[in-house]
């Protein structure tokens, strides 16, 4: 029995038990197996969630764009590794095979290197959907760089703030981005972020939308005449496992995002082993997610997973919904994918469509769907299930996190019975526990707590870049000698995981992962502004979207509240994204808060989602009659 691709479901009970008996001899065998190393390790695992302190194939060498790439020349050098498929469907779409993915990946890795980048520098990349995204990436971790990709649609405030963070000596863009019929001038954003990073020494500049732009003098380069004149071989830089491999930020319950370090050997074997079970992955499948590289999801499901099992993975640098709501549908007729992997709220938005825009295609290619990134609502998932999968292709609802690296609760397509709404089981190796409020486990079914994880597993995030406290408070410290994930979870009569969402001040709108201190922040730097609290409410499309309560200042008191409302969302704009802006925005006299101050967002949340039947005991406020205030003009 291979433990590397399961098969059906007893076979996934065994390999489960080993994976948990024997962790170490289970992963040793999986990594000695599937992979290339230039070393052995000298021990599998040793870890300490008092520190926290974790490391997976200690004293191994490797370098993970071998095992991406090189190792696949000889048997599949032909084969389309990444499948462009460009924003405007009159574009056609380009077919980079292992081989030539091997020589544009040397060839940037030299133009780094030309450029002053050399292992451990961090390197942050700001670029849209198209090649040089994954070749940028791919080309950071040849030489040993550590990437920083920072999601194409954060603002220059948020760029800036995560480029100080890391100290990114460069940053690598584009002219511009595509999104639909808009453009967008990235390389204007840029700029504009650099005017507070003295960090950056160098600019690389990929060529999209061929618009005319500013280029600074002995910072900024056209990329590809670097490209045309740099050789295509570059020996990989040979890494120790547990060396940096990235850093990726997400949102968390202060300003600051935290910067989450993955390191490079356990990472690639784990999101190679999940990527190859959980979409069953075979030779001449064509595989398509549809995340941008931007988030945890690209990264280890459209990058460093597929490449490493020697896959087709599909990227798609345009939206659902252009030319028009049929786009995703054209695109798997047109390249016959056999694995789509995409959101909730974007499943919703589809849904609401016309079904000929579904109709229309040939969608008979597909046999495994998957979602990710929030929890996904009945109908949405039997919509999914009707009219894409037409009942035949398992949905495999993949719970997982930025801090994780890899798919943790997951159906096993074709073995685990899947159940909508249900993450399911625990995949190989990972051992969830749910906790009570007094930091006991909670034994048995049909039970619900805070979903927490007891052992260490190869993905796993190592610290935050720079405050490894932060790590140790966020995620080590709210239970004893586990990884707590920030999410509530129950657990059905079989055993099942349902993932209810999370318990922390981070809010998932349209799948993306938010705080609401951040947005706070920026409320407040409005000057009509004396206060303000965030919180989440149920809408149809995003999940969830944001609902502001907001207290003016006396002097703000006699503006018109729309512009106000205008301005504050154009703040958040410019200080987060336009992802973060609110939906609702209500000014009030007051907020609900506890005699120590803190404010009750339990309150605000019940009132912004019209469940104010039960809004539990509100006499021990500090200021129980603005409650009431603010029922009554709830919008
Ligand atoms: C949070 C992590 C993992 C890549 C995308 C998001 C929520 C994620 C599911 C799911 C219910 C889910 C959780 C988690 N989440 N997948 N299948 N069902 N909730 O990564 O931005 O780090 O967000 O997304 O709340 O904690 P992220």
């Amino acid at each position: 029995m291979s433990n590397y691709h399961i098969k059906h479901l007893e076979e996934y009970f065994q390999v489960y038990r080993k994976s948990v008996d024997n962790p170490e001899s289970f992963w040793e065998e999986i990594a000695e197996e599937h992979f290339m190393w230039r070393k052995k390790w000298n021990s599998v695992l040793n870890w300490d969630f008092t520190k926290p302190a974790v490391s997976w194939f200690e004293g191994a060498q490797l370098n993970i764009t071998e095992n991406c790439i090189d190792r696949h020349l000889h048997t599949r050098g032909d084969k389309t590794a990444i499948l462009f498929e460009p924003n405007d469907p009159k574009e056609e779409a380009t077919h980079i095979s292992y081989k030539e993915l091997y020589k544009r990946v040397n060839k940037f890795a030299n133009v780094l290197k030309a450029q002053g980048i050399s292992k451990g520098d961090r390197v942050c990349i700001y670029l849209p959907m198209i090649p040089e995204l994954a070749i940028a990436l791919l080309a950071c971790a040849r030489i040993g760089a550590i990437h920083s990709v920072v999601f194409a649609g954060f603002s220059a405030t948020a760029l800036a703030t995560r480029i100080n963070d890391s100290d990114c000596k460069m940053v690598i863009t584009s002219d511009g981005s595509y999104r639909g019929a808009k453009t967008i001038d990235l390389k204007s954003i840029v700029d504009e972020g650099l005017e507070n990073c003295s960090c950056v020494k160098t600019v690389l500049v990929a060529k999209r939308i061929n618009s005319s732009i500013n280029m600074k003098e002995g910072r900024d380069h056209w990329l590809q005449p670097l490209l045309d004149d740099a050789s295509a071989e570059c020996a990989p830089e040979i890494m120790n496992a547990e060396d940096p491999l990235f850093i990726l930020y997400t949102s968390g319950s202060t300003g600051m995002p935290k910067g989450m370090v993955h390191t490079t050997g356990g990472y690639m074997v784990y999101t190679a082993y999940t990527f190859k079970n959980v979409f069953q992955y075979k030779e001449d499948d064509v595989y398509w997610c549809t995340a941008d590289i931007g988030w945890i999801t690209g990264h280890s499901y459209i990058v460093y997973g597929p490449l490493a099992n020697g896959a087709t993975t599909v990227m798609s640098e345009g939206v659902p919904n252009y030319p028009d709501w049929g786009r995703f549908w054209e695109i798997v007729e047109k390249h016959k994918i056999t694995q789509f992997y995409t959101a909730p709220t974007a499943i919703r938005a589809l849904a609401k469509e016309n079904l000929s825009y579904v109709e229309t295609y040939d969608l008979s290619s597909l046999k495994v769907l998957g979602t990710v990134g929030e929890p996904i609502n009945e109908e949405a998932w039997h919509w999914y299930n009707d009219n894409i999968g037409k009942k035949k292709s398992p949905i495999v609802d993949t719970w997982w996190q930025t801090e994780t690296g890899g798919i943790m609760i997951t159906p096993i397509p074709f073995s685990t019975p899947t159940k909508p709404t249900y993450a399911t089981l625990p995949f190989i190796g990972i051992q969830p526990a749910l906790m009570d409020e007094n930091g006991q486990e909670i034994q048995g079914n049909q039970v619900d707590g805070r979903l927490c994880i007891k052992f260490p597993w190869p993905s796993m995030a190592r610290t935050i870049w720079g405050n490894h406290q932060r790590y140790k408070e966020t995620y080590f410290s709210a239970f004893e000698n586990m990884y707590f994930t920030g999410d509530g979870a129950l657990r059905d009569e079989v055993g099942y995981y349902r993932i209810t969402g999370r318990v922390d001040d981070v809010i998932i709108v349209s799948g993306h992962n938010l705080g609401t201190a951040p947005i706070e922040d920026a409320i407040n730097e409005h000057p009509a502004v004396a206060e303000s609290a965030i919180v989440g409410f149920p809408h149809d499309i995003k999940g969830n979207a944001l609902y502001g309560y907001v207290i003016l200042k006396e002097t703000g008191e006699s503006r018109d509240p729309n512009n106000v409302r205008k301005e504050i969302n154009q703040i958040i704009t410019e200080h987060i994204g336009p992802i973060a802006k609110l939906d609702k925005i209500q000014f009030t006299s007051g907020l609900p808060k506890t005699r120590s101050g803190k404010i009750m967002r339990r309150i605000l949340r019940k009132i912004a989602s019209n469940e104010t039947e039960n809004l539990g005991d509100t006499s021990t406020l500090l200021n129980p009659d603005v409650v009431q205030e603010i029922m009554d003009n709830v919008l």
